[in-house]
């Protein structure tokens, strides 16, 4: 197929729309060897002994307003955490989004209580009216994801939070210093975690970071960190509160995570910056529409979800990819549920079946199709461009007139 210029589709043999390398992002630099350096050097790399990583989670807290930060060694420990110091018993239910990583739902589990999913608005993340649907006597926590760096309609879900008297967790794992209304996220709800994974805004290569704005929740917070050890000093009995692990940050990642304190507004602003330019870019495109902003929200692309309409995501991603812009079909393709068989098969602890199988738990629970349609159709559209702080105006400038092209003449599937 040709446009009316007679320009043919790469992947019909014609002439890419780049043909040179996008730039990789390079999150770290000499700050980062400076303070790992000088983690080494101490000769300590034990985070409750060392400097570094309490010294992030000040700084961190700082970047927030908070008082209150604990670092851990994933985002899935970042929500663990929060899950724990809420506390839930076995069988309650934490209320949380279709469309999110498996950290999200991992650690409700962990807590033997039992994941119930919202269905996603028009923004990808979760819609309040489903979310005060799914709400019964049994639920303890609603867990709400700020998607892709697209906050959540975090005035309804306050509202909601406090008409019912349940607490609100923020996943700000892809939306790190991400404003609502002049708030940031992590900071309207009673708990916020993060990622700080490779891919994330900030990064020490994998880690976590809970924060609460509740003074009476930060003492279980940090315990929950470290096995609930009171640790005080010196040898001699010990006392372990409660049931917990052991999610640890070392000096290491403390060391790269305080020289990331100091890059992150720029990255955040930037990734602003390049997703808006490219929503502007594509903006007319028959077919092709940008990602969803929520009303009130800035949004700091920790992806780029494209909405595609008249093409199956994977053969525009295709087509996208032979004009040589890395382009993805679809996210995780389906509802997270839906990918994990400690939900849609109950493969739990051992061949127990436990919550889901226990008296504890109210009604029989199946993870199917019909849970969260909305979400479903929206991964049936989506192609995920990987914007980031690296790029030039001139590379986000390229992604957009290979989407032009691609969409002027790749058939309709
Ligand atoms: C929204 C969301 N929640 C939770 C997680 C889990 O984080 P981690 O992979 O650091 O455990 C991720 C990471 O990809 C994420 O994107």
């Amino acid at each position: 197929m040709n446009t009316p210029s007679g320009e043919k589709l790469a992947l019909d043999g014609g002439q890419p729309v780049r043909t040179g390398p996008f730039p990789r992002r390079t999150p770290f630099g000499d700050r980062e060897i400076e303070l790992v350096t000088e983690a080494i050097r101490s000769q300590n790399l034990f985070g409750p002994s060392g400097r570094m990583v309490s010294e992030f989670e000040r700084r961190f807290a700082a970047l927030y307003g908070l008082q209150h930060a604990a670092a851990s060694s994933s985002g899935t420990a970042a929500i663990h955490v929060a899950v724990g110091t809420i506390n839930p018993d076995p069988g309650d239910e934490i209320i949380t989004a279709p469309i999110t990583d498996l950290g999200s739902v991992v650690p409700i589990l962990y807590q033997t209580a039992v994941p119930v999913f919202a269905d996603v608005d028009g923004t990808y993340t979760m819609d309040p009216e489903d979310v005060e649907r799914k709400i019964t006597r049994r639920t303890k926590a609603i867990l709400v994801v700020h998607l892709f760096g697209n906050p959540c309609d975090m005035d309804a879900m306050l509202d909601i939070s406090k008409r019912h008297g349940i607490p609100l967790i923020e996943d700000c794992s892809q939306a790190h210093l991400t404003a609502y209304r002049g708030r940031l996220v992590g900071t309207m709800g009673d708990l916020g975690a993060f990622s700080l994974q490779q891919s994330k805004h900030l990064t020490t290569g994998d880690g976590g970071m809970t924060v609460t704005r509740r003074g009476e929740w930060a003492e279980r917070m940090r315990l929950f960190v470290d096995k609930a050890w009171t640790r005080k000093p010196g040898w001699g009995p010990r006392t372990y509160l409660f049931l917990s692990p052991n999610y640890r940050m070392t000096e290491l990642q403390g060391a790269v995570g305080i020289a990331q304190c100091e890059r992150v507004q720029g990255v955040v602003r930037r990734r602003n910056e390049l997703g808006s330019l490219l929503s502007r870019l594509i903006e007319g495109i028959r077919g092709v529409h940008a990602p969803p902003v929520t009303p009130g929200g800035v949004h700091t692309y920790w992806s780029y979800p494209l909405r595609v309409t008249r093409w199956k995501p994977e053969t525009f991603a295709k087509a996208l990819q032979a004009e040589g812009v890395p382009a993805s079909g679809g996210y995780i393709g389906k509802p997270i549920f839906l990918c994990a068989d400690a939900l849609c098969r109950w493969e739990t602890f051992g061949r127990s079946g436990f919550p889901f199988t226990s008296p504890y738990v109210d009604g029989r629970r199946v993870y199917d199709e019909s849970l969260c349609p909305r979400a479903q159709e929206a991964l049936d559209h989506m192609v995920n461009l990987p914007v980031h702080e690296s790029l030039a105006d001139e590379d986000v400038k390229d992604m957009a007139r290979a989407v032009q092209k691609v969409s002027a003449i790749l058939p309709d599937s």
